[in-house]
């Protein structure tokens, strides 16, 4: 007789295996996508599957009884001890002895499918590099002169035919206590990036039952932000952010830069603190998940050229002037403990690949995160920070730059300017008729002008304006006609408010005025104009020349990535004329679109290609000297925009 027919669903992969055959090898032979990590001992339960009965027309197939062997010693016991769910099978356990049709869970796929939400619904297969191997060692012998690791590496290769294992210092060094306290049987934890042979990351004692972790780290010049996720499905149990340590040595790169250049031991200061960060950072999102620092097995980081050398040891002195080269752009795998990030034996981090000398690996994030190499029309993704990353391209091509904005979109060189924290204020209107503004602090959920703000702002305190507060604040002075398109505050009588007040020579507009109770005086100055005028005209200036380098005068579609960029009103941005002219609602925010990246490229291998490949094809465009980007900076310093035209603003 023929043998038996499986069909395996979701899948729908079908084939004949010999009456007998166990589910799981069933799978393998057949390429279904079942886990197991204890290797068909019957352990793990990974393998669960759901078998089915009765007729399947749409398949040809009908499941008579006893198409299932019954319950083996093996999983009857471990139905008695831990319980398997109804209808539920051991698939390593039960045998195929006549036609089936098995169903896989989603919890039993080894790649299981998750779909992230970001600008775009994607569906993400994992597949991280770090994975757990159950396995039973051959205790040593007189009369058998291989070592421990040897006798590891064979029953590794015997038991799940991984060949070629490779270890480094810290795990041998504790390999011969582990094997012998877990009396031979282990779980090893093998890193197997698709290009250098497996390595053993660490070894843990008996069978791993819950998953692996990883960290996504995004360094930032201002704040590093990190996500601790579950390798096996990809969900984040915690994330945290502190901030960069560095910042006491330039609250910007280039002064981070110079500061290695003036002081002798500089940049040696200015890595031993970024590490000491990634490490408290670590540190903190084990302690939020409560899961132990042993099982976090890998680390991915993004970060921009100079944070990337600084964290690596490398001075980045070159990356200060012209051609601005750095020490290694392709993605790097390095120790994870040589970066001060004390997790798993011998962890590994993987940095994204540079895109250019000012254009990092932050930036690579967010295009494996955005995809603007699969968008139809040119989308334009910018990722504000204290350097503005920008983005443009569709399937045709993909051009970056980054822009020198500074720190003013973040709330820092404003008078009274703060980081988003509680007391700042976030958002901002003004009545175009009696000029009077209303607003919201950070903290208390209503509007300055209704019922119960007042108390509430009280226990709180109205402290500053950040970032978000003070683009809309200039915007909507420019719609309320107290800025004109210069950027120049009026005076009281030209602008018809006493909120207009003299400063020197020029004006303030004052927005809130806590003195009596001992709080502070809140305005924007003409300085503070100018400082966002300085940062918007940079960030407009950088897209532009993008824009001529595309050959395109207008963009389909505006992201808006960064932290920050999840706070700002697109039609203030429009308005202010931070980005080109563009259908308000075709903007849109990604959030931390560098975090969302590094999290892809700890969940996929294939992600990880993706990216490396697809920075090979960015075309990258140097601000610094190009003679066209001083042209548009000029340009771009009215509000919105001395030359180009705003029709979306009509
Ligand atoms: Fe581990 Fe079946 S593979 S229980």
């Amino acid at each position: 007789a023929d043998d038996p027919l499986v069909i395996f669903t979701p899948s729908g992969k079908r084939g004949r295996v010999p009456a007998g055959t166990p589910v799981l090898e069933a799978a393998r032979r057949l390429g279904v996508d079942l886990d197991s990590v204890c290797g068909g001992r019957g352990i793990c339960s990974k393998c669960q599957v759901v078998p089915g009965q009765g007729a399947f027309p749409k398949h040809g197939v009908t499941v008579g009884e006893g198409a299932l062997s019954e319950f083996n010693e093996v999983e009857a016991r471990y139905d008695r001890i831990r319980g398997l769910k109804p209808g539920r099978r051991l698939g390593c356990q039960a045998r195929v002895l006549a036609d089936m049709v098995i169903d896989v869970p989603p919890e039993s796929q080894l790649h299981r499918q998750v779909i992230r939400k970001s600008a775009i619904e994607r569906v993400m297969e994992m597949d991280p590099a770090v994975r757990p191997f159950y396995v039973e060692v051959t205790e040593p012998a007189l009369d058998d002169p291989t070592g421990d690791f040897q006798r590891l590496a064979a029953a590794l290769a015997g038991q799940w035919r991984i060949e070629g294992l490779q270890a480094d210092l810290p795990v041998l060094a504790r390999l011969q206590p582990i094997l012998r306290k877990a009396g031979w049987k282990v779980t090893a934890v093998l890193r197997d990036d698709g290009r250098a042979p497996p390595l053993l990351i660490d070894l843990l004692p008996g069978l791993l039952e819950g998953p692996l972790y990883g960290l996504a780290i995004d360094l930032g010049s201002t704040t590093i932000a990190g996500h601790l996720v579950a390798l096996d499905d990809g969900h984040v149990l915690a994330s945290s952010g502190l901030m960069n340590p560095q910042i006491r040595f330039g609250e910007d790169l280039m002064s981070r830069v110079s500061y290695g250049m003036m002081n002798p031991g500089g940049a040696a200061e200015m890595t031993a603190a970024v590490r000491a960060g990634l490490g408290d950072l670590a540190r903190a999102l084990a302690d939020e998940a409560g899961v132990a620092a042993g099982l976090i097995v890998e680390a991915v980081i993004v970060c921009n050229p100079v944070m990337h050398h600084l964290l690596l040891g490398i001075d980045p002195v070159e990356l200060g002037q012209a051609p601005f080269a750095p020490a290694s752009s392709d993605a790097l795998t390095v120790r994870a403990a040589d970066l001060g990030l004390e997790i798993a034996g011998s962890a590994r981090a993987y940095l994204l690949p540079i895109i250019a000398g000012h254009v990092g690996a932050d930036a690579a994030a967010v295009v494996l995160s955005e995809q603007p190499q699969q968008s139809d029309k040119p989308v334009l993704i910018v990722d504000v920070g204290t350097n503005a990353e920008i983005i443009l391209g569709d399937r045709s091509r993909v051009l970056a730059c980054s822009s020198p904005t500074g720190p003013a979109f973040e709330g820092a060189q404003i008078s009274s300017g703060q980081r988003a924290a509680p007391g700042a204020i976030e958002r901002l209107r003004i009545d175009p008729e009696t000029k009077e503004p209303r607003f919201r602090i950070i903290g208390v959920d209503a509007w300055s002008d209704e019922p119960g703000f007042d108390a509430a702002a009280a226990a709180v305190g109205i402290s500053g304006i950040c970032g978000s507060g003070i683009i809309e604040a200039v915007a909507e002075m420019r719609i309320a006609g107290l800025v004109d398109a210069g950027g120049l505050i009026g005076s009281a009588e030209q602008t018809g408010t006493a909120r207009c007040i003299p400063q020197g020579r020029t004006h303030s507009y004052v927005i809130h005025d806590g003195r009596d109770t001992g709080g502070p005086l809140i305005a924007v100055t003409q300085g503070d104009i100018r400082a966002i005028q300085l940062a918007k005209s940079a960030l407009y200036a950088g897209a532009r020349l993008l824009m001529d380098e595309f050959g395109i005068d207008r963009v389909d579609r505006v992201v808006l990535a960064g932290a920050f960029g999840a706070h700002i009103s697109p039609l203030h941005a429009l308005v202010l004329g931070m980005i080109p002219d563009c259908a308000p609602d075709h903007v849109t925010s990604a959030g931390n679109a560098a975090g969302t990246g590094a999290r892809i490229a700890l969940c996929s291998r294939a992600a990880r290609g993706e990216i490396e490949a697809e920075v090979r094809r960015i075309t990258r465009v140097e601000t610094a000297i190009a003679p066209r980007f001083q042209e548009h900076f000029v340009a771009a310093n009215a509000i919105p925009h001395a030359i180009d035209p705003f029709p979306s603003l009509a």
